[in-house]
């Protein structure tokens, strides 16, 4: 499956709470394609831009970006500008029903559970991928997560269907 692909139906899933936000997508020029559930990772895009827009004031800016990680993987990222998340927090986020205390959507409207991260954990990781928080110095919250390049088979492995017809 094409990263575009995959990227572009996480964005979709997620247009009616990104409204207020502005949303970049950087894609790497010729990335492998991935071997992902498309449905499952689409889900996880919504999830990781549902926080962003959430925790991060309107206006600011949502990076989406996707770059190659060595041979066999696929980098994907969503990077925001909000109040950022601490070094005692970045595990603690995947649990079930943790909340940071006292953040606050910036929406009152928007309110939370606490399952979206590790929701999006089962998800990724169920895909042979790993997501975690990465370290930042700055501002914002920089979510990564690494999907399973597809594996090109050489097309001399395979018979020719002429050589098949043959037997
Ligand atoms: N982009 C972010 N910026 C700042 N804090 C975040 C961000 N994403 C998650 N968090 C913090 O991590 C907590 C857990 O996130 P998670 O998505 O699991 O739950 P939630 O957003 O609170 O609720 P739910 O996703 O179930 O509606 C959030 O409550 C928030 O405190
Ligand atoms: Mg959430």
């Amino acid at each position: 499956m094409l990263v575009d692909e995959v990227v572009r139906a996480g964005l979709a899933r997620a247009e009616t709470v990104t409204r207020d936000h502005r949303v970049a997508v950087q894609l790497d020029p010729e990335l492998p394609r991935v071997s992902v559930d498309e449905a499952a990772i689409t889900e996880v895009i919504y999830i990781l831009l549902d926080n962003a827009s959430k925790y991060a004031p309107a206006g600011s800016k949502i990076t989406v970006r996707a770059s190659r990680d060595g041979e066999r993987h696929v980098r994907l990222m969503v990077i925001d500008e909000g109040p950022g998340i601490s070094a005692e927090n970045r595990e603690r986020v995947f649990e079930k029903f943790f909340r940071i205390p006292g953040r606050q959507s910036h929406d009152p409207r928007r309110s939370g559970i606490g399952l979206g991260l590790p929701i999006a954990r089962r998800l990724v990781e169920a895909q042979a991928g790993w997501i975690w928080v990465d370290a930042l110095d700055g501002r914002g919250t920089s979510i990564s997560m690494t999907l399973p390049a597809t594996v090109e088979t050489p097309d001399v492995d395979r018979p020719a269907p002429a050589a098949l017809a043959l037997k």
